[in-house]
């Protein structure tokens, strides 16, 4: 019996070895973790329970019957985070390059199989050469398979993809399927066809870094939400992020204790609004100031910067926060910020996260660029989002809400449960220069009329009054008293119940 269990053991200390201690060396040499080590810190100390350790490849081409490692490249299983279950593969650079051959992929789908059954999120670790070439079409089979699965957890567990190395060709379609994306800087690089591809298709000279490095997609294409610099702050980040999540749609998201006092009041917001209409603000000290303990988690902070996304707490409850940030293009809605916000908010109502919007929004972003690049089927997405989150709704405007763009930035109109004002809200068809211009270009050479009517449209429309007098703002409130009011008005909706029409699934305008 003894040496049946140390056989046991000697076999799980071959697998844990992968590719051996040299491939271990020169992961490490690259400054990067190995599967397992990626693990151990995503996860609560031993709790880790390792899946499928003694699977094996089954190709028989190439020489490849003769080279077998058990595991074959993908670290899978389940532990715990902050107690709560998450599953987990990791792709094991020292196996076959963490290739992904058949029965790689399968352990993949048994991991994500049982998350969906269970409803506990799944993280999965990247760090591959892409299709096991040896495999062939097993192995496009095995990357369906996945994508599959990817599509029917979508909205029913959380699913975070952490890029640690290579993730290149129809790979790249995985983690684009999940909703979060974490790279690490320098190490990771996800393109769909890679630099040399590139070079001989369009003569376009670019390194791997310049194509499909973190930066490129934390900045440019908006593929990833946040970059690190190395594989323990991008994991500690994934242990911080699931800690606003619910495990499944199924059950509500962690109330964490909270000693911010409900009541709390914060009188530097009654002079947050600067005297100028047109001076900018940091809408990002309103948002710390109202949610718990002033922690606010952004998410694509350096992507579209002129849209707030990110989760805070309110009374320890999670809520989603959405906010136009005046210092950046004056807080306008563009391509970029419609398409960012529509997806946060969409996340927010697949897991019953309430959303919370601060609105200072000078409209959509004019120009040639923008309406060539479709910012009407763009801008669409964020109506759409809001319009159909049936999660509790708490939006807060406190500076302009002009035009098309107030309708979106969760208005009464687009069904949010409550709207506050503050007094010094502009809400209106837009500012009253272009109004002025507009009504009277008879008296544009008249800078004493001008002067008249651009102070009657200020004083009829840059308020939140007229709004107001029809039920479409349900109070103006103090500054200083937003964190209270949105307290209240959170704990008010905590049953909220909608009945949505009937149907397969809406058209979203793509
Ligand atoms: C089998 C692979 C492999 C792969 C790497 N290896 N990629 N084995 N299939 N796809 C092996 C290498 O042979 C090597 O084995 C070990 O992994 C490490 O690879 P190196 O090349 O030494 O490492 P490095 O220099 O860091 O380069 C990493 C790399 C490069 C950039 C990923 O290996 C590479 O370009 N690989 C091929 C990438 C690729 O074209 N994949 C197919 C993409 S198409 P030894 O034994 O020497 O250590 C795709 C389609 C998916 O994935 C479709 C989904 C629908």
């Amino acid at each position: 019996m003894r040496r049946i269990v140390e056989a046991l053991e000697e076999k799980r200390a071959l697998a844990r070895l992968g590719g051996g201690q040299h491939r271990i060396d020169a992961q490490h040499k690259r400054g990067k973790l190995t599967a397992r080590e990626r693990i151990e810190v995503l996860f609560d100390p031993n709790s880790f329970e390792e899946w499928d350790m003694f699977v094996e490849h089954r190709c028989i081409d190439f020489g490849m019957e003769a080279t077998q490692i058990p595991g074959d490249g993908v670290v899978t299983g389940y532990g715990t985070v902050n107690g709560r279950p998450v599953f987990v593969h990791s792709q094991d650079f020292t196996v076959f390059g963490g290739s992904l051959s058949e029965s790689h992929a399968e352990k993949i789908c048994k991991v994500m199989d049982a998350a969906l059954k269970i409803g506990a999120p799944v993280v999965g670790i990247n760090d591959s050469g892409g299709a096991r070439i040896q495999e062939g079409v097993a192995s496009l089979g095995g990357y369906g398979d996945v994508f599959v699965r990817n599509v029917d957890s979508s909205g029913v567990i959380p699913q975070i993809s952490v890029i640690m190395g290579p993730c290149a060709g129809g790979a790249v379609y995985s983690p684009a399927l999940t909703d979060f994306i974490v790279m690490v800087k320098e190490e990771s690089h996800m393109f769909v066809t890679g630099p040399d591809v590139v070079k001989t298709v369009t003569h376009e000279e670019i390194d791997q870094e310049g194509l499909g490095g973190a930066s490129v997609h934390t900045t440019k294409s908006g593929v990833a939400d946040l970059a690190f610099d190395n594989d323990v702050e991008a994991l500690l980040y994934v242990r911080r992020l699931l800690n606003f999540l619910p495990s499944s749609n199924r059950t509500p998201p962690p109330v964490r204790p909270s000693f911010d006092s409900i009541d709390r009041i914060e009188p530097s917001l009654d002079t947050l609004i600067p005297e100028n209409p047109n001076t900018p603000y940091d809408m990002k000290e309103l948002i710390l100031k109202v949610v718990d303990e002033g922690l606010f988690f952004e998410l694509k902070p350096d992507y579209a910067g002129n849209i707030l996304t990110g989760f805070g707490r309110i009374n320890g409850q999670t809520v989603g926060v959405v906010g136009n940030q005046p210092t950046v293009l004056a807080g306008c809605l563009d391509i970029d910020a419609s398409i960012k916000a529509a997806r946060f908010v969409r996340f927010c109502d697949c897991f019953n996260i309430p959303i919370l919007t601060f609105v200072d929004v000078p409209g959509f972003l004019p120009g040639v660029n923008q309406e060539h690049g479709g910012i009407i089927r763009h801008g669409a997405k964020l109506l759409f989002a809001f319009t159909e989150a049936s999660v509790p709704k708490i939006t807060v405007i406190t500076r302009k809400a002009y035009g098309g763009a107030y309708d979106v930035m969760g208005s009464k109109h687009m069904r949010a449960d409550v709207n506050f004002a503050w007094p010094t809200a502009e809400v209106a068809v837009m500012g009253a220069k272009g109004a002025v211009e507009i009504l009277y270009r008879s008296d544009l050479g008249d800078k004493q009329k001008i002067a008249e009517h651009t102070e009657s449209y200020k004083a009829k429309f840059a308020n939140p009054f007229a709004a107001g007098r029809r039920g479409f703002i349900d109070d103006v409130i103090h500054p200083h008293s937003t964190r209270r009011r949105i307290c209240k008005a959170l704990t008010m909706l905590r049953n909220k119940q909608v009945e949505l029409p009937k149907r397969k699934h809406p058209n979203l305008p793509l």
